[in-house]
């Protein structure tokens, strides 16, 4: 069984919440999931009297529609009953529609159990109206974004017309007024900041500003840890020289001229475990560990930690990622996190150094967050499985295992 995090985002309309939503999925590389187009696929194919059926007819056409997500971050790709859901769905009219709808309890339930399930499929940053209070109360990481209904009309008027639709300013301020007015008044998941979500007031900042404060709250976490492994305490003097008895007599060192080298697309795998205890793997899928959200922590430590792997390891090269991603699966029997780490740049020398340290960064932030409940945890079998480009070619390892994350 697979591992999920989740990330909501939640707020009112025009307040850029897809945006964002998209870039922190695309630097998470994990899925982005537009529940509003949910709601407008619903009220667009149901039509204007839908709320008007009998409780069980709604029921039944509900059931009939099933939602499944492709891809990943800004190609993230909802589908409806197997068709990608198209641009016809996102005008003015089928958001107010949506919204009447969406006072329904029957619709939302039916949606509720849809974005769940998703969840259960795939990490996601869930972006909506009750992501963090109603759907994922135990999300890790919530977000609330606010701005004044000005703000919100402009931006949707910029945004309607850049899609080269006429629009007032007037009207459209209006009618995100009074969708607001509905969804913050319904009786069932109204539009409120879970009592544990970031709120931020969005009215003076642009996108790159208010996604340095996401990416940020997610972050912290794991910058802490990282300067925890960047800075080991050794508590006896003399202990680092002992572990550098091996060095040659005269002591000396040098970093290897790749100058002459090609520069060649370079991958690296490295696969790596955190054995632990039944009960401890049980608090880590339930997300209920007392430092938070296991998984979605240790990802970050591990990519972070691959771009600084120049600073930690003496001899290595600083090289320029162009790609780097930490996934995970857990394993029940015997109980473990499998840890998968890839890196891939495009230049004259290998990235394996990245991918070992981004895969024991992530097995140490498990380690560090798992710790308060299991001290003999065993983190174990780190190796290099896969390595391409550079004259020596390709290598595999036979007993790479089974198990791809
Ligand atoms: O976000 P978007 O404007 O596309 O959503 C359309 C409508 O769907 C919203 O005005 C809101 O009434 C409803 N909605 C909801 N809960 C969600 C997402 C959207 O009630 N999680």
């Amino acid at each position: 069984m697979k591992y999920l995090p989740i990330i909501t985002l939640d707020g009112p309309a025009g307040v850029g919440k897809s945006t964002l939503a998209k870039q922190v999925a695309s630097i998470l590389h994990i899925a982005y999931l537009d529940t509003g187009a949910m709601f407008r696929t619903l009220a667009l194919r149901l039509g204007p009297d839908a709320a008007k059926l009998p409780d069980e007819e709604l029921r039944e056409r509900c059931r009939g529609f099933r939602f499944r997500l492709e891809g990943a971050g800004e190609k993230s790709v909802l589908l409806c009953n197997g068709e990608p859901v198209g641009d016809e769905i996102r005008t003015e009219e089928v958001g107010r529609l949506a919204s009447r709808l969406a006072t329904s309890p029957i619709v939302r339930d039916a949606l509720k159990s849809a974005q769940r399930a998703l969840g259960e499929s795939t990490s996601l940053v869930a972006e909506g109206r009750d992501m963090g209070t109603v759907v994922f109360p135990a999300a890790r990481f919530k977000f609330f974004l606010d701005a004044r209904p000005e703000v919100r009309g402009l931006r949707r008027f910029r945004e309607l017309e850049a899609r080269g639709e006429k629009a007032d300013l007037a009207q459209i301020t209006e009618m995100i007024r009074q969708r607001d007015d509905m969804d913050r008044n319904r009786a069932v998941a109204p539009l409120k900041p879970a009592p544990d979500a970031l709120i931020v007031d969005t009215s003076d900042l642009d996108v790159e500003g208010v996604l340095r404060v996401l990416v940020d709250a997610v972050a912290q976490p794991a910058e802490r840890i990282l300067e925890e492994v960047r800075c080991p305490q050794t508590s006896k003097a003399g202990e680092r020289d002992a572990a550098f008895s091996h060095m040659g007599a005269d002591g000396a060192i040098g970093m290897v001229d790749v100058g002459e080298k090609n520069v060649t697309r370079r991958v690296a795998i490295v696969r790596g475990a955190v054995e632990m205890n039944a009960h401890t793997l049980d608090l880590l899928k339930r997300h209920a560990l007392p430092k938070g959200d296991v998984l979605v922590t240790a990802q970050v430590a591990g990519i972070m930690a691959a771009k600084r792997t120049a600073e930690l390891i003496p001899l290595c090269h600083p090289v320029p990622l162009t790609y780097a991603d930490v996934r995970f699966e857990v394993r029940d029997e015997p109980p473990a996190v499998l840890i998968e780490a890839e890196t891939r740049t495009n230049d004259r020398t290998g990235v394996e150094m990245e991918a070992i340290i981004a895969a024991q960064t992530a097995a140490a932030t498990i380690y560090d967050m798992c710790k308060a409940v299991q001290k003999d945890m065993i983190i174990r079998d780190v190796r290099l499985v896969y390595k391409s480009g550079g004259r020596t070619g390709t290598f595999r390892r036979e007993d790479a295992g089974e198990t791809s994350c």
